[in-house]
């Protein structure tokens, strides 16, 4: 038999495939699930945008040919529209925008796009995983910014050894971010972030995919409003989390020419792009109307708050996210068996005793232990049962 490549093969076990697993297990014996893992919006697309793939794709017969790799012009043009009134931060759609199959691709194609074996990418952990795992697919080396509860899920630049800045070539940030939903409250982390970046020439990546995912009157800011930002850095936006788009693979990369050309260039071998009728549909997501959003926004509220208030009552210790559509919940000290029960174990028996599923914190990272991420991506009467089931599991 042959192997898979050593690349392949250096990926840490995707944590996430046990869980999957669980989760078949779980519904081949009927069992009744309440899935709270992937991050996955269960929110209507707007009908909007529908309505203009429909169209598109019956009266625009010449969009089913190979689309633009690079992105539509007139898509490019929209999203830098979008970031100017939303951010007020200027783009040049010529050069400055490229679309991506996803924000997920993109970020791994610029790992390959920069990274040769041995590189050093400077990666938050916890993290979305494709930050640290694009990193390992190049053959690169992750070294681990850790977030904790002290420094409010900031990494602490000054702790980077000086030595390992010099090499590094990469980093990866994400606020509002996932898994944490940590925000940050101005831009005055990203100015730091832009001084260290200078300071060591790195080239800064911001995932901003849930920049639209806030409550309570939290505005996120973009990386690229941060002074100097633009010299230094590209920020990953989606409309996966903001449209209930995620399944239409939908994203950019925005910001320096010079950072994303080899981006583009290296995507031109691989992909032909988004097709033609979904990028068109992604125009009429970002000019679609501000309270489609608020509909959705309103929801996850409701169910924000409905979980939070109700796992405080039993005995978790939960603060309500300013942002994203998780839950970052500390796994109180629970024994089964004489037995305390990290990340994977809890989700496990979680999912075996009760049909909940959730994410484990390890499998964003080593310094994700000691923690479960809930997404609230399920119907708001399910969280009540979610409650009921999490009651008498951790009561043993
Ligand atoms: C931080 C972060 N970035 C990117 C993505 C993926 O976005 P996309 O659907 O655009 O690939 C996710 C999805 O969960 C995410 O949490």
């Amino acid at each position: 038999m042959i192997k898979q490549s050593k690349k392949l093969n250096k990926l840490p076990p995707y944590i996430f495939s046990i869980i999957n697993a669980l989760k078949s297990e779980a519904y081949s014996k009927k069992l009744d699930v309440i899935d709270l893992g992937m991050g996955n919006p269960d929110m209507p697309t707007p009908e909007a945008v529908i309505n203009r793939l429909v169209d598109t794709i019956k009266n625009h017969p010449g969009t089913h040919r190979y689309p633009q790799a690079k992105g539509m012009p007139k898509l490019r043009k929209t999203v830098c529209d979008w970031y100017k009134k939303r951010f007020d931060v200027e783009i040049n759609p010529g050069n400055e925008a490229i679309v991506l199959i996803g924000s997920k691709e993109g970020i791994a194609h610029m790992c390959m796009a920069y990274l040769d074996p041995g590189d050093i990418a400077l990666v938050a952990n916890p993290a979305y995983p494709v930050h640290f795992n694009g990193v390992f697919l190049a053959g690169g080396k992750v070294y681990d910014m850790p977030l904790g509860e002290k420094n409010e899920w900031l990494p602490d630049l000054t702790k980077i050894p000086e030595k390992i800045a010099r090499r590094a070539k990469l980093m990866f940030l994400n606020y509002p971010n996932n898994p944490t939903t940590a925000v940050v409250n101005d831009i005055s982390f990203f100015k730091e972030v832009v001084r260290f970046a200078k300071k060591y020439n790195i080239i800064v990546c911001h995932d901003n995919a849930y920049s639209e995912v806030t409550f309570d009157d939290y505005v996120a800011p973009s990386f690229l409003q941060t002074p100097g930002a633009k010299d230094i850095g590209v920020e990953f936006y989606s409309l996966s989390k903001t449209y209930n788009m995620a399944g239409w693979r939908i994203g950019f990369c925005l910001g320096n020419s010079k950072i994303i050309a080899p981006l583009e260039k290296f995507k031109s071998f691989i992909d032909y792009g988004v097709p033609t009728f979904l990028q068109l549909a992604g125009v009429a997501a970002l000019n679609s109307r501000d309270d489609m959003m608020k509909k959705t926004l309103t929801e996850y509220r409701r169910r924000r708050d409905k979980f939070c208030d109700g796992l405080n009552k039993i005995g978790f210790n939960v603060n309500k996210p300013k942002a994203t559509m998780y839950l970052w919940v500390k796994i109180p000290e629970i024994i089964r068996n004489g037995q305390k029960l990290d990340s994977l174990k809890f989700s496990e028996q979680l999912l075996k005793t009760t049909g909940i599923v959730c994410s484990p914190g390890s499998g964003f990272g080593k310094y994700g232990e000691g923690y479960v991420r809930f997404s609230l991506v399920t119907h708001f009467n399910r969280f009540h049962d979610a409650l009921l089931r999490l009651k008498k599991f951790i009561r043993g």
